[in-house]
């Protein structure tokens, strides 16, 4: 059994609800939910790692993330798979979508992750997003206050496609 540690950080409880659907997805794996705000320290133990993150302030961390980011930023990721999956506003905030996600991946690859994950924009309506990066989303892009309905289909699909890749 793969195990894999899901860390999440959230203001109004939607990127907990979606670290839950994650952990659903993922169902026959070895799971563990973390809430950042209790600490990024168990981020070691783990070569399987899923960071999820809404974007807050205009492109910035979530607050607790943002918190951990200098400890995170002082750790070695080499050797570890890290998916990331952001979750934002398009329209209210379609110049800055998704921006948190960028940092946290700019975070990790810095330290040496590997990054699994990675997402077509296509089909998404934000005007501008520096979570693009080569074309792509650095992870898994939601939108819970406009496409909810959309939610489930995603997670399902990227799930699917970065199980195979994660280490036993
Ligand atoms: C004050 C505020 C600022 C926000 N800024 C952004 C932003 O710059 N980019 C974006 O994509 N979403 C932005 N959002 C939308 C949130 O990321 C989105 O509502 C998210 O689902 C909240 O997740 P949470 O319930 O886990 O905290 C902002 C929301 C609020 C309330």
């Amino acid at each position: 059994m793969k195990k894999i540690g899901i860390f999440y950080g959230t203001n109004s409880g939607k990127s907990s609800a979606v670290a839950e659907e994650i952990e659903f997805y993922l169902k026959k794996e070895q799971v563990k939910l973390y809430d950042v705000k209790e600490g990024v320290e168990a981020v070691e133990d783990y070569e399987n790692l899923i960071f999820v993150t809404p974007t807050y302030g205009v492109g910035e961390l979530q607050p607790d993330w943002e918190a951990r980011l200098p400890k995170l930023q002082n750790m070695d990721f080499k050797g570890k798979l890290v998916a990331l999956a952001g979750l934002g506003n398009q329209l209210a905030f379609g110049e800055s979508y998704l921006g948190g996600l960028r940092i946290l991946y700019d975070a990790v690859v810095e330290g040496g992750a590997a990054i699994i994950g990675r997402t077509s924009p296509e089909g998404y309506v934000y005007k501008e997003s520096f979570a693009v990066k080569d074309g792509l989303f650095v992870g898994l892009a939601l939108d819970e206050d406009n496409e909810s309905v959309k939610t489930p289909d995603r997670i399902k699909h990227w799930v699917s496609s970065i199980l195979p890749l994660f280490r036993d």
